[in-house]
């Protein structure tokens, strides 16, 4: 089993870092390509939070989620507790039954230690799906990511519910692997808190995953920069997202 990637002792701050004004266009997105293909029901791998299957779950959809680590487990059940979640790896996971959809997003599969495990995943993926069943997998374009932030601090301050919150990332490649540090400062009430976090991605290469991607047996519809539909642009964009089909 993977043990690594839980955030255990942040899961309570992860939402500080989302804009919730970007999420929701996100959803959007999400929600009209999977309206086009007619998806009812969906499984989000690596669903952390839940930030995605709520808002899904809303637009009218049969979500559930996914996750190997109970701190972010719990953060998404305070959101919906009706929500269908399963505590499994994605490597390895078996649910008896199969999805319409399954959407694997913010570069969830990159947090496993290596690529064997990446098709294990894939192939997983695939056999949860009905015929024709879409997969939306959103992952960092590495390149472009290491190009503009290695080793290069950024700094995020902001008020939280009843506080405020400094936060630093610091991203660094070393070897095959893409280590994110995420460490921060939570003041409230004159009492400060402090944490650290080390969010580890594999490198891999684009090229070997879209030939797993293939001969597992999915079909590339589109590739997107964005989840808000922004052309990709292997010097442009900081994200890589497939909208692929599960050939019958
Ligand atoms: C970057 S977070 C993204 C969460 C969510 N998809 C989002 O976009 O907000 C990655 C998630 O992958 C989960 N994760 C890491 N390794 C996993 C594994 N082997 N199996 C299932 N989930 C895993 C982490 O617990 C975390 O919730």
């Amino acid at each position: 089993m993977v043990k690594k990637n839980l955030y255990h002792d942040t899961a309570k701050y992860y939402d500080f870092l989302e804009n919730k004004k970007r999420i929701s266009k996100e959803v959007n997105f999400l929600a009209k390509h999977l309206k086009k293909a007619k998806v009812r029901t969906i499984l989000d791998v690596g669903c952390g939070t839940g930030i995605y299957i709520v808002g899904l779950k809303k637009r009218g959809f049969d979500v559930e989620g996914l996750d190997l680590s109970e701190s972010m487990l719990k953060e998404a059940r305070k959101k919906d507790p009706k929500i269908k979640l399963y505590q499994k790896d994605m490597s390895s996971f078996k649910i008896s039954k199969k999805y319409d959809s399954v959407i694997c997003l913010s570069s969830s599969l990159a947090s496993l230690p290596n690529f064997s495990l990446i098709k294990k995943t894939l192939k997983n993926i695939f056999n949860h799906l009905t015929p024709n069943g879409i997969f939306l997998l959103d992952l960092s374009n590495h390149s472009m990511e290491i190009e503009k932030y290695n080793n290069i601090p950024k700094h995020i301050s902001g008020k939280i519910p009843k506080g405020k919150a400094n936060f630093t990332f610091l991203s660094t490649k070393k070897g095959n692997k893409w280590k994110q540090m995420w460490s921060g400062e939570i003041i409230r009430k004159r009492k400060k808190t402090k944490f650290k976090e080390l969010w580890e991605e594999l490198i891999y290469s684009p090229k070997k995953l879209e030939n797993s991607l293939k001969k597992i047996g999915f079909t590339t519809l589109k590739i997107y920069g964005s989840l808000d539909g922004e052309k990709f642009s292997k010097n442009k964009s900081y994200h890589k997202i497939y909208l692929l089909k599960k050939l019958k």
